[in-house]
């Protein structure tokens, strides 16, 4: 495992990126890979808001579009313009998200860090954050 604060650092340069002129919450998102590449995404939305895409989904599906579907951890950064690193409060990812996690990370050691900066970041596993998870074991 790389070092956490990498990782921030990867998510908020994925932030500047952000596509968001109707909420103005800017998220960024650094997938890291068991090869250690890493995948950065932002939230991009939309004037019809439902296809807006989040910043996590949009790593996840970098990734998994470029071959990559071995993950180890996500660092997620998010605020309102304008405010700076550290200056938001934390930024969970949504319930979409932590499912699409669950279709390709392991629920007890695929962790998810949650980031004002790169000094204060919360860590859980996938499986703190999706208890019960719905996954394909459950239809098979
Ligand atoms: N958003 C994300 O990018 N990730 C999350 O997990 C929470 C929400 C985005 C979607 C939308 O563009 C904006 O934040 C406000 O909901």
């Amino acid at each position: 495992m790389i070092d956490v604060k990498v990782l921030i650092d990867k998510a908020f340069e994925a932030q500047q990126f952000c596509y968001t002129p109707y909420s103005g919450f800017n998220v960024g998102a650094a997938l890291l890979c068991d090869n250690g590449n890493i995948y950065k995404g932002c939230n991009i939305e939309n004037a019809a808001f439902t296809p807006t895409n989040c910043a996590e989904r949009t790593a996840f599906f970098k990734a998994i579009s470029e071959g990559d579907n071995k993950f180890t951890a996500i660092a997620i950064v998010g605020n309102k313009n304008g405010l700076k690193p550290g200056e938001g409060d934390f930024c969970a990812p949504c319930a979409v998200c932590r499912q699409v996690m669950a279709e390709f990370c392991d629920l007890d050691t695929f962790k998810v860090y949650i980031a004002k900066s790169r000094d204060e970041y919360l860590e859980y596993t996938l499986g703190e954050l999706l208890p019960l998870a719905f996954t394909g074991k459950d239809i098979k």
